[in-house]
């Protein structure tokens, strides 16, 4: 169980298969985000047919409302949800510093008001376990802190040190054999520091690791480097996962740097708003212009969206506010990133990994929109 297979490399990118116990993937690939257990507005089924292969659940959200034991008592998110694949939950860490109010970090743990009702609310690397045991997700996640951007190297150097203890606590109170707890190495933008928590992090050996305190408001002239210098690092055969990364350019480049797993709201939560990913960059279906344009949203994608309705339509439902418009947009940039990624796999294998990220790139960047 949880063996990660490479297939192929190309330059430092890799395809491989990651098995699980719901299921085996094939990476590059990207986890549609399912917060509260629902990938917002895509119906399970939906999820198989634009080629999801793995869904990310929160601690933090679902341990609030409704609960971890409602869900446990559903035989954990594949049953609560009816989504029948893998899973991965957050540990809680980064949606705490997102979104919990007057929050206080201890070495104990974190408090925080619930966002929902003002109570107040004890989270700790013991209970953050003790929840994702609860949820069942294939993969579950160290309980970190995630510094927000900008801190200081004295804040982020205290920060991964608790952070690295915090992960030697979730290690002594992981009771199931069933789920794979990762690691995440954090360092924020300053490269020592990420060296000193890969160096802390990797005698822990867990079965994969990810690169967090990324994509929090840096640069991407900051971000990259530090996916370079980490993903360096990491041991070549386990997974590394890039957390809360989905814009298409930073998939592309993370990819070419070794990176094999990420997820983001990006897709769902700009299909939403009314935009479309494409090749050439990203539509925005609530201009003018929109409102007769008798393409498909990508006349280059195959999913539901695009074999059916045109810009116009899907202009037409963002303006009457009708919701499938939000829906078929959210269905159209899954199926964007997934197939952006099995395109990557398909260059991987070909050993044309650099030429096909260079020449995606002049498209993307140079797109007539
Ligand atoms: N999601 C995006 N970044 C992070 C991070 O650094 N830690 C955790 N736990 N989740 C994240
Ligand atoms: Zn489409």
């Amino acid at each position: 169980m949880f063996e990660f297979e490479i297939q192929a490399t190309s330059g430092r990118a890799r395809t491989a298969t990651f098995h699980t116990p719901r299921g085996s993937v094939t990476t590059p690939m990207f986890m549609p985000v399912g917060t509260q257990g629902t990938v917002k507005g895509i119906s399970p089924q939906e999820l198989l047919d634009v080629g999801s292969q793995m869904i990310l659940g929160n601690t933090y959200h679902l341990m609030l409302r409704p609960g971890e034991e409602l869900v446990r008592q559903h035989g954990g998110l594949p049953g609560f949800t009816a989504y029948p694949g893998p899973f991965l939950t957050d540990s809680g860490g980064f949606q705490v510093m997102s979104l919990g109010h007057m929050r206080t970090i201890k070495e104990e743990g974190v408090t925080f008001r619930n966002h929902l009702d003002g109570s107040l609310v004890y989270l700790t690397p013991e209970r953050s376990i003790q929840v994702q045991e609860a949820l069942g997700a294939d993969v579950i996640m160290a309980f970190d802190e995630c510094p927000p951007h900008p801190a200081s190297p004295e804040y982020v150097k205290n920060s991964l040190e608790r952070t690295i203890r915090w992960l030697d606590r979730c290690l002594q109170v992981k009771s199931r054999e069933d789920q794979a707890l990762f690691a995440i190495v954090q360092g924020g933008v300053y490269e020592n520091l990420r060296l000193q928590s890969l160096e802390a992090t990797l005698p822990f050996q867990t079965p994969g690791f990810a690169i967090g305190g990324l994509a929090v408001g840096e640069s991407k002239e900051e971000m990259y480097p530090m996916v370079d210098f980490t993903a360096r690092h990491l041991p070549t055969h386990k997974p590394r996962y890039l957390m809360g990364v989905g814009h298409p350019e930073d998939l592309v480049a993370a990819i070419g740097l070794g990176v094999d797993m990420f997820d983001c709201v990006y897709p769902t939560r700009t299909g939403r708003f009314g935009y479309g990913l494409t090749d050439q960059g990203r539509i925005n279906l609530n201009k003018a212009s929109m409102k007769t344009d008798l393409r498909p949203v990508d006349d280059t994608c195959d999913c539901y969206c695009c074999q059916h309705y045109t810009r116009a339509y899907l202009a037409h439902l963002m303006r009457a506010e009708e919701m499938l418009g939000p829906r078929m947009l959210s269905l159209h940039n899954l199926r964007y990133l997934h197939r952006l990624v099995e395109k990557a796999r398909v260059a991987i294998e070909q050993n044309v990994y650099t030429e096909w990220a260079t020449e995606w790139g002049k498209v993307y960047f140079g797109g007539a929109l």
